[in-house]
């Protein structure tokens, strides 16, 4: 069911979504060459809760963390480990959902391990472009295979890289996956109509070569869980942010950025 929010609804995501930036702001500082992926959970798990909110991956289907870290080919869904040390030249993306006064908010970020390859560079840039190009089509009135279509279209027909297909965005508010799915990719003009109050969520993971992932088991015997690696070895980029459909454009409750996001406030 898909259920629309009104402006109050909208405002108390906004607050649990700028409790959730300031985690990725702290993890600009934090993660850099030598620090375990398990680090990463643990600043992100202290800063959530010190600050009112609840980390709302643990406990989802089982899930035990606050966060999924995947590095370079893992694409998502995956542990953080105490033993994935992280690396110059390391591609990190961490990817949390947090629940703050009832309010969900859901923002996966990339972050450049001391310094990346142009290659992986240009990876990112592409990715964070395609988050935003799928968000300048979240208008009222336009439809889902607008969002997905423009994600697609820059990122394999202009850019040759692979858009993951098994994973996508959801509407989010009361739980962390409401319907409708959001995809990455679509036809334009398809799809369900955007309406004022629906909040969701675009996520579009990009991978250098091909779309195609692969389920993996994590290596913990009590730990029954299972993560996505691409199927050629190639990296993979991501970037989410939560956002809802207003009368003003997408409004990003997400943001990191407030001078660069200025026009989606
Ligand atoms: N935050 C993820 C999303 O974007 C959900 C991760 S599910 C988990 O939808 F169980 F792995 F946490
Ligand atoms: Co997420
Ligand atoms: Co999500």
């Amino acid at each position: 069911m898909i259920t629309l929010k009104s402006p109050r609804e909208i405002e108390g995501m906004r607050k649990s979504g700028a409790l959730l930036a300031a985690v990725h702001i702290g993890l600009r500082d934090l993660i850099k060459p030598g620090i375990s992926a398990m680090a990463i959970e643990n600043f992100t798990n202290d800063y959530i809760i010190s600050h009112g909110g609840i980390p709302s991956e643990k406990g989802f289907e089982g899930y035990k963390y606050a966060t999924c870290v995947a590095v370079n080919d893992e694409v998502a869904h995956a542990t953080p480990r105490q033993s994935v040390i992280l690396k110059n030249g390391d591609l990190v993306k961490v990817d949390m959902t947090i629940s703050l006064n009832g309010y969900q908010s859901d923002s996966c970020w990339s972050y450049a391990v001391g310094e990346v390859s142009p290659k992986i560079q240009k990876l990112m840039d592409v990715t964070k472009k395609a988050l935003y190009l799928g968000i300048d089509q979240a208008v009222i009135g336009n439809r889902l295979g607008d969002i997905g279509y423009a994600i697609q279209h820059y990122t394999e027909d202009e850019n040759g890289y692979g858009d993951v297909r098994e994973l996508v965005g959801h509407g989010i508010q009361p739980t962390m996956h409401e319907d409708p799915d959001v995809l990455p990719y679509g036809e334009p003009h398809k799809g369900l109509r955007l309406k004022e109050g629906m909040t969701i969520t675009i996520e579009p993971m990009i991978n250098e070569g091909t779309w195609q992932i692969v389920a993996k088991e994590v290596a913990d015997p009590n730990d029954s869980w299972e993560y996505y690696v691409t199927a050629d070895g190639g990296w993979s980029c991501q970037y989410e942010h939560t956002l809802a459909i207003t009368k003003n454009g997408p409004k990003i409750l997400t943001s990191q950025d407030p001078i660069g996001d200025a026009k989606y406030l």
